[in-house]
C-alpha cells in the first residue's frame, strides 16, 4: 500500500534510478506517482502525475538536466484526499524547503493541521501527509534530525516517512508500523530505501533493517537512531537470497499467471522445509489454552480452512477471526492462549494490530508468512516461512496454497502424523505439476469465454471447501470485477437461492468425500432454477454443465480446488480487458487500517 523508493549515492542520475525502482513497487499503489530530486545547487525539483508509472520512460528535463545524487519517490494508493496531482506525493513546504513521501496514515492530522494553519502555514493538498512536511519545517531551527524526530513524536498512527531538505545533502527516514528497508552497496557507497526488497534487488542484495520507532540518516554514510533516544543504534548488514528473476515477470504477460504457474514449485518448497519448525508449532498448539488463527482477506480464508483441517486431522478446535475484527475477542486472550497469524506480506496493518494487542496479554505468536523480513516475522515467537518467493500480483495465489499446505502439515503434526501429511502433500504437488499445463489453461479459458459477459456468479462449497468458495469469490471479484459470492452449499436454500435465474453461473466445488452427495444436491437445486453449473471436481457428474477436473486430494482438496479458479479469474480479467496485476481500487499489502 503505497510504494516508497529513494536513492542516495555517487551516481548523478538519482531521479531516473528512483523512477525505475518505483516501477517495481507499483503493485503497492498505482493511482498516482511522483519523484523529487535534490540537485547539487540546493534546490529540490518535483514531478508528479496522476496515473500509472509503468508507461513512463523518463522524468522531465528539469529533474534530469542537472546532476542529482539524492532523490525520493512514491507511488500512491489514495487514503486521504482524492486521486489528483496535488494529492500525489512527494509533498512539500513552500519553495520545496522540506520534501517528504509517506506510506500510512497520520491519524491526528486534522488537529495538527489546524494548529499549523494558525501559525501561518498554508496547505496545498487534502492529504494527511503534507502536515508532516510543515511539522518538520516548524522545528528546523533545532536541526533537521531533531525537527524530523519532533514531527514523528507529534504524529499518531502507522507510517513510513522519508524527508529531504533543500539545504542538506541527506535523506532521513523512519518507520512506525509500515515497511521500510535499506539496501546498501558498501563498495559503491550507494544507499537505497524502499518499501520492499525487490525494488532494489538489481542493485544490491545487502540490506539493513529499520525497526519500528527507529530512524536512519543517510548521506555519504549511514546512521540509525531510536526515535526516542539520542544514541546511535548499531545494525548488521544482512545478505538476502532472493534472485532477480523471481521478482520479474520473465516471459509471462502478467505476474498473476506467472505466480499461478509457479505453484508447481512453491508448494514443494513449502512442504520441504524445516520439520523442527512444524513440530515446534504443533507442540505449542497442543499445550495452548485456546488457539486463534488471524488473517485478512485471502489469508483470512486460509485461516478458515485451517479450522476445518485441525478439526478433521487433529480433532482440535481452533478459532478463526479476521484481523480487523479481532479486537472484539481480545477479552478471551490469556497468557496461555496462542495466536497463529497468516500473511503473505507480513505487513497487513489489521493483522499486525491483532498481534500487538495479543502480545500485550502475553499471548504467544506463531506466524505463517511469505516475507521473512517483514514486521510480522520479526515480532513473532515462531516464524514458519512459506518460501513462495516474491508475490507481486495484487491477487494472492501461490502464497495461498503454500499457507494452506503449512497449516495442513501442522495439523498432521498435531495428530502425531507429520509423515502422513507430508506424503499427501508431496503427492498433491506432483499432481498439480501434471495439472498445470497449457491444455488445462486452454480448457479453463473456454469456460471463461462462455461466462465473460455475465454480471453475477456464485460459488458453493462444503466443509474444507466452504472457505475455498469464499476465497474463489475474492479472486473473481478483484480481477474480473464480476459480482461473485461464495456460500456454504447448504446455506443457499436459506436465502441466496433467490438470486439464481436462467443462465446464472455457479461453480460447485465437489470433493471426493462424504460431503459429495450434499454439495451435488445443492448444485442440483441451483440447476433446477436455471443455473449454469461449473463443477470443480475429481469426477464428472450429470449436474455439471462444464467440468473442470482436479485431482482427488483428500485433505489437500482446498489446494487443488482453488488453482483452476485462480486461472478462471485470470482468464476472465483478460477477456474483460482488466489488468489482473493491478486491479482497480486495490493495492498489495494493506498497511493502513
Ligand atoms: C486477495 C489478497 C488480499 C490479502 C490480504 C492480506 O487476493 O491478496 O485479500 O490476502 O490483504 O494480505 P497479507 O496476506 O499480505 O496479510
Amino acid at each position: 500500500m503505497c510504494g516508497i523508493f529513494a536513492y542516495c549515492g555517487p551516481k548523478d542520475n538519482a531521479g531516473e534510478l528512483v523512477l525505475s525502482g518505483l516501477k517495481k513497487l507499483e503493485y503497492r499503489g498505482y493511482d498516482s506517482w511522483g519523484v523529487a530530486c535534490k540537485n547539487t545547487d540546493s534546490e529540490i525539483t518535483i514531478e508528479k502525475h496522476v496515473g500509472k508509472i509503468s508507461g513512463v520512460d523518463h522524468l522531465n528535463k528539469d529533474l534530469t538536466d542537472k546532476p542529482c545524487h539524492i532523490a525520493i519517490g512514491h507511488s500512491r494508493w489514495a487514503t486521504h484526499g482524492g486521486v489528483t496531482e496535488k494529492n500525489a506525493h512527494p509533498h512539500s513546504t513552500e519553495g520545496n524547503e522540506i520534501v517528504i513521501v509517506h506510506n500510512g496514515i497520520l491519524e491526528n492530522y486534522e488537529e495538527l493541521k489546524k494548529e499549523l494553519e494558525s501559525n501561518g502555514h498554508t496547505f496545498t493538498s487534502e492529504t494527511d501527509t503534507e502536515v508532516f512536511a510543515h511539522l518538520i519545517q516548524e522545528n528546523m531551527s533545532d536541526g533537521f534530525e531533531n525537527a524530523f524526530k519532533k514531527a514523528l513524536k507529534q504524529g499518531k498512527g502507522r507510517y513510513a516517512l522519508l524527508a529531504i531538505s533543500k539545504d542538506q545533502s541527506k535523506i532521513l527516514a523512519a518507520r512506525r508500523g509500515s515497511p521500510l528497508i535499506v539496501g546498501i552497496n558498501e563498495d559503491a557507497k550507494e544507499y537505497f530505501i524502499a518499501s520492499d526488497i525487490p525494488a532494489f534487488l538489481e542493485h544490491t542484495k545487502k540490506v539493513m533493517y529499520l525497526d519500528d520507532e527507529q530512524m536512519v540518516s543517510i548521506n555519504d554514510g549511514i546512521k540509525f537512531f531510536g526515535l526516542n533516544t539520542e544514541e546511535e543504534v548499531q545494525k548488521r548488514i544482512i545478505e538476502i537470497d532472493w534472485d532477480i528473476e523471481s521478482a520479474e515477470k520473465g516471459d509471462h504477460p502478467h505476474f498473476m499467471i506467472k505466480e499461478i504457474l509457479e505453484q508447481k514449485e512453491t508448494l514443494s518448497r513449502a512442504i520441504n522445509q524445516e520439520e523442527d519448525n512444524i513440530l515446534e508449532a504443533a507442540e505449542v498448539i497442543r499445550n495452548a489454552y485456546g488457539t486463534y488463527i488471524v488473517g485478512c482477506g485471502t489469508a483470512g480464508k486460509v485461516g478458515m480452512v485451517g479450522t476445518y483441517l485441525f478439526s478433521h486431522i487433529a480433532k482440535k478446535h481452533i478459532n478463526f477471526m479476521f484481523g480487523s475484527e479481532f479486537g472484539s475477542f481480545l477479552p478471551f486472550m490469556k497468557d496461555k492462549s496462542l495466536m497463529i497469524a497468516i500473511s503473505q506480506s507480513g505487513e497487513t496493518a489489521d493483522t499486525l494490530e491483532a498481534i500487538e494487542e495479543a502480545k500485550k496479554k502475553g499471548v504467544k505468536i506463531i506466524s505463517i508468512v511469505n516475507v521473512e523480513t517483514s514486521t510480522m516475522a520479526r515480532i513473532s515467537d515462531i516464524v514458519i516461512p512459506i518460501k513462495a518467493g516474491p508475490e507481486k500480483a495484487v491477487a494472492s495465489t501461490k502464497a495461498t496454497t503454500s499457507q494452506i499446505a503449512i497449516l495442513t502439515l501442522i495439523a498432521y503434526a498435531c495428530a502425531g502424523k507429520l509423515a502422513e501429511g507430508k506424503k499427501l502433500l508431496v503427492e498433491t504437488a506432483s499432481q498439480i505439476n501434471d495439472m498445470l499445463n497449457p491444455r488445462y489453461e486452454g480448457y479453463i479459458r473456454e469456460v471463461a469465454e462462455k461466462i465473460a459477459d455475465i454480471e453475477s456468479m456464485y460459488i458453493i462449497g462444503k466443509d474444507l471447501n466452504y472457505p475455498i468458495a469464499l476465497e474463489a469469490a475474492i479472486k473473481l471479484q478483484e480481477v474480473s470485477y464480476i459480482h461473485a459470492e461464495g456460500f456454504a452449499g447448504g446455506e443457499l436454500k436459506h436465502g441466496p437461492i433467490a438470486l439464481i435465474s436462467e443462465g446464472t453461473p455457479c461453480i460447485a466445488i465437489v470433493a471426493e468425500d462424504e460431503t459429495k452427495p450434499h454439495i451435488l444436491s445443492n448444485a442440483t437445486e441451483v440447476k433446477s432454477r436455471g443455473g449454469y453449473i461449473i463443477g470443480v471436481a475429481p469426477e464428472n457428474n450429470s449436474v455439471f454443465d462444464y467440468w473442470i477436473k482436479v485431482p482427488n486430494a483428500g485433505m489437500a482438496s482446498p489446494i487443488v480446488s482453488i488453482i483452476p479458479i485462480q486461472i478462471l479469474a485470470y482468464e476472465l480479467a483478460i477477456l474483460r480487458k482488466n489488468n489482473p496485476d493491478m486491479p482497480r481500487n486495490l493495492a498489495k499489502s494493506v498497511t493502513v487500517k
